[in-house]
């Protein structure tokens, strides 16, 4: 266990010295970040190519070496809090191998995930793989709101253990019971997903952070324990949806040593809330190759500057554990952000992401988004890229071409298997035709 000392430490640079002890990499303090009142105010979405300084970004390299790392400091920074760190110690424990899943069409891999010593969050990992394979395929790595189980009703998946969502079918007490088996199977279509070659990865954001504003469980709670420092779990300091990337981070750490994977074909996919983390854990880690963030909405695809749909006024007062408190002060004040949401799909650049959105579910602000991938196109385009194709959304119901992909359907929020056939058109244009 460390030395109590590091409890005089500021958070900054507590985390730092986590890091330096556990990690394998770390953000650098951010003390030298503006006051929030001191930000310039920004009517529009800041021009990703300009650094904090000021100064344009001449280079593909300068972009890699200073802007993209300045990026991920002040998105962690002014809104979702810094990542947990990175453990070091990290361990794999295989819970079972079944050959015969969906006729004996593919095989699941139950994996518990121990990302850091004892007591540490444990990640149950669920990964379903085609048995008819030439050799590693590509994933889709899916946080779940719900636990593995309820995506399949075979009794061999274990039951989700940690706090669950009163919404999930079977919850009881804010825990799974066996009715929740196999209730989201209609939304997960497993067969197809194997039928055209890629695995399936999936795992239950509520082992990594339950979803309340009461933080005293996930993994937060767990380095305050372990660092004897309450401020670490405090509101103030930490971030839900930053928690659930670091979660997704974990489960690309086992993803690119399985060899029936291929590690450049890590598609991070989510729904709504789930759809911001995945943005989140794509732009943060160049491991994972691509990104759905399935109507993600405020704090994830949508601008914060947007007039369309959920404020960030309101998901910081309905949601406030989701970012960090500092965000809070952009309350009305969005305009003086020094990014916006296109910041975050520039950080995957030259990665493909794919926005899709449903018509009815306006708050998730469909256009807005659209917007954003607009803005975010010059840093593909500066990287060579091929980035949006047109500068008007596609019609309803139409997958655009480019890297930058948009959809847009009749209907209400939800994640369906018909969405689920869009994301294996987009994954099949950009991991199988390299458009
Ligand atoms: C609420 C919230 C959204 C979020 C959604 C979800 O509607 O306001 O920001 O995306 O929940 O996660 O289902």
């Amino acid at each position: 266990m460390p030395s109590h000392s590091a409890i005089a430490l500021p958070l900054s640079a507590l985390l730092c010295l986590i890091a330096s002890l556990m990690l394998s990499g770390c953000a650098a303090p951010s003390s030298h970040w503006p006051a929030t009142r001191d930000l310039p105010s920004q009517s529009g979405p800041p021009d990703p190519l300009v650094r904090f300084n000021g100064q344009r970004v001449a280079s593909p390299e300068e972009w890699a070496r200073d802007r993209r790392p300045e990026l991920k400091k002040l998105f962690q920074h002014y809104m979702y809090g810094f990542l947990p760190p990175v453990p070091d110690r990290i361990q794999f424990v295989n819970q079972g191998i079944f050959t015969d899943l969906l006729g004996g069409k593919a095989t699941m891999k139950l994996i518990d995930i121990q990302a850091g010593p004892e007591g540490a969050p444990k990640i149950q990992l669920m990964l379903i793989v085609p048995n008819q394979r030439r050799g590693p395929v590509p994933v889709f790595l899916a946080m779940n709101f719900c636990g593995n189980h309820a995506l399949l009703s075979d009794p061999r998946v274990p039951l989700t253990t940690g706090w669950l969502y009163d919404s999930c079918k079977g919850c009881e007490n804010g825990r799974a019971t066996e009715a929740g088996r196999g209730s989201q199977a209609m939304d997960w279509p497993l067969s197809d997903i194997i039928d055209r070659g890629y695995a399936l990865a999936a795992f239950c954001s509520t082992d990594i952070d339950s979803d309340r504003k009461d933080v005293s469980d996930g993994v937060y709670a767990w380095l305050s324990r372990y660092w004897k420092d309450p401020s670490i779990a405090a509101p103030a300091n930490r971030g839900t949806i930053a928690a659930w990337a670091w979660g997704f981070h974990r489960c690309v750490d086992y993803l690119v040593r399985d060899p029936d994977i291929q590690r450049q074909q890590i598609a991070a996919v989510g729904h709504s809330r789930n759809g911001k983390t995945a943005l989140l854990a794509a732009a943060l880690d160049e491991r994972i190759g691509l990104a759905i963030p399935h109507q993600a909405g405020c704090g994830g695809s949508a601008p914060s500057r947007g007039k369309i749909g959920e404020s960030v006024e309101r998901i910081n007062t309905a949601f406030p554990h989701w970012f960090n408190a500092r965000f809070k002060e952009f309350n009305t004040e969005t305009d003086r952000l020094p990014f916006d949401q296109h910041a975050l799909v520039a950080l995957c650049a030259p990665r493909p992401v794919l926005f899709s959105n449903a018509a009815e579910d306006q708050w998730a602000n469909p256009s807005g988004q659209f917007d954003m991938l607009k803005a975010a196109d010059p840093v593909y385009k500066f990287l060579g890229a091929s980035g949006l194709q047109s500068e008007t959304p596609p019609p309803l119901g139409q997958l655009s071409p480019g890297r930058l992909g948009y959809y847009i359907r009749e209907g209400k929020h939800s994640m369906t298997a018909g969405d689920w056939q869009v994301f294996l058109k987009f994954a099949d244009a950009h991991f199988r035709s390299g458009q």
